[in-house]
């Protein structure tokens, strides 16, 4: 049960370079991607419709694809152009098309209803392009149902356990920092938290000079459905008072992390962490980039272990603490968003709004 009229990250531009036919199972249905010789990247369901072999075992032509069993020919719209040895191209003979949109090194596709695809509803994240922001766009993949994952990162006070010695520093995270803001939006929640007067987290410390000194770091992090994450990190010089306005000299990160279903057990997690502060040298985001990747396969372990889990005993009913407040609240939205969907309820709204804010 997924929810089909949104869009999701299929692919990172990189993984299209050298005409490459890209066969991809996004919410349980094959999908066939790749970048046309015009440039412009094309999804299309991955099976031809002639006999049903896969298009990405096919041929790249131009903006079309060639079957390689029996050669049956199709345009980027799905359309077939060719049958070797016949004139007439029955019309029912074509692939479906999704509606694909290419921004900030990711590749979005629409799983739904194509007439509701609007750009505009693709979450905005302005940082994935501008060029001030330096990061590496990365993937991986997690044998867990992706609201797993979207769970995991409801919840920061895992930072303090998980990630001790990666991204979050130290146990006490856990014990003297709580969300000063959750704020329960129309299509997911935003949580705001103070770390005052810490450490630098080992992924910090390995970037900047100055590794003794405290610093108050802030983070900020959105969800919106179906899996869209992102987290903005601020760590300033203890005391300068960041936490009412004085952001002098702080350094900050853009975490922006897609979940999107494979498979109602597997997940195709995207991501990119950027950072304001490296300039031209790479060096940075490429330690951030293996830190980041340090830390999400400590999560990665947990959060498989629990999907076998759950497959085992699926009467298991988790028991909610306070911290569980944001991901409930999303589960809920989803779970509404999905019911409506099924019950032929029509499109979305493209501004998602707050509902509620909550001081805790
Ligand atoms: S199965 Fe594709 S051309 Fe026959
Ligand atoms: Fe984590």
């Amino acid at each position: 049960m997924f929810l089909k009229n949104c869009w999701y990250v299929a692919a990172l531009d990189q993984e299209l370079i050298d005409g490459k036919l890209l066969g991809r199972t996004l919410l349980g249905e094959h999908v066939l991607l790749y970048r046309g010789e015009s440039g412009q990247v094309i999804a299309l369901n991955d099976r031809c419709p002639h006999r049903g072999a896969l298009l990405s075992k096919g041929r790249l032509e131009g903006d079309s694809v060639r079957c390689m069993y029996h050669g049956i020919k199709y345009d980027g719209s799905g359309k077939c152009v060719q049958i070797p040895g016949q004139e007439m191209i029955p019309p029912k003979l074509k692939v479906r098309a999704y509606p694909v949109v290419e921004r900030g090194h990711f590749i979005w596709v629409w799983m739904g209803d194509a007439a509701a695809a609007d750009p505009a509803l693709i979450v905005d994240l302005p940082y994935l392009s501008e060029p001030n922001w330096k990061g590496i766009p990365a993937y991986l993949h997690y044998r867990a149902n992706y609201l797993l994952i979207v769970d995991n990162l409801s919840d920061f006070s895992h930072l303090a356990f998980v990630h001790t010695k990666t991204l979050g520093g130290s146990e006490e995270y856990a014990y003297v920092t709580k969300p000063t803001v959750v704020e329960r939006l129309e299509r997911g929640f935003r949580v705001e938290r103070w770390h005052v007067n810490s450490d630098p987290p080992p992924f910090h410390k390995k970037v900047i000079r100055d590794k003794d000194s405290k610093l108050d770091r802030r983070n900020i992090a959105t969800m919106y459905v179906p899996g869209i994450f992102y987290m903005e990190t601020l760590f300033a010089a203890a005391g300068q008072g960041a936490q009412t306005g004085n952001l002098a000299g702080a350094k900050e990160y853009r975490n922006c992390q897609f979940m999107t279903p494979e498979t109602e057990g597997t997940t195709h997690f995207f991501w990119s962490y950027l950072n304001n502060f490296e300039g031209e040298d790479s060096i940075m985001s490429r330690s951030l980039l293996n830190s980041l990747i340090e830390g999400f396969m400590e999560d990665k372990e947990i959060i498989e272990r629990q999907q076998q889990t759950l497959v085992e005993d699926p009467s298991f009913q988790p028991l909610a603490i306070l911290a569980d407040a944001p991901l409930a609240h999303f589960r809920r939205v989803l779970d509404k968003l999905i019911a409506a969907e099924q019950a032929g309820a029509p499109g979305q709204s493209s501004q998602p709004r707050a509902t509620a804010t909550v001081a805790g």
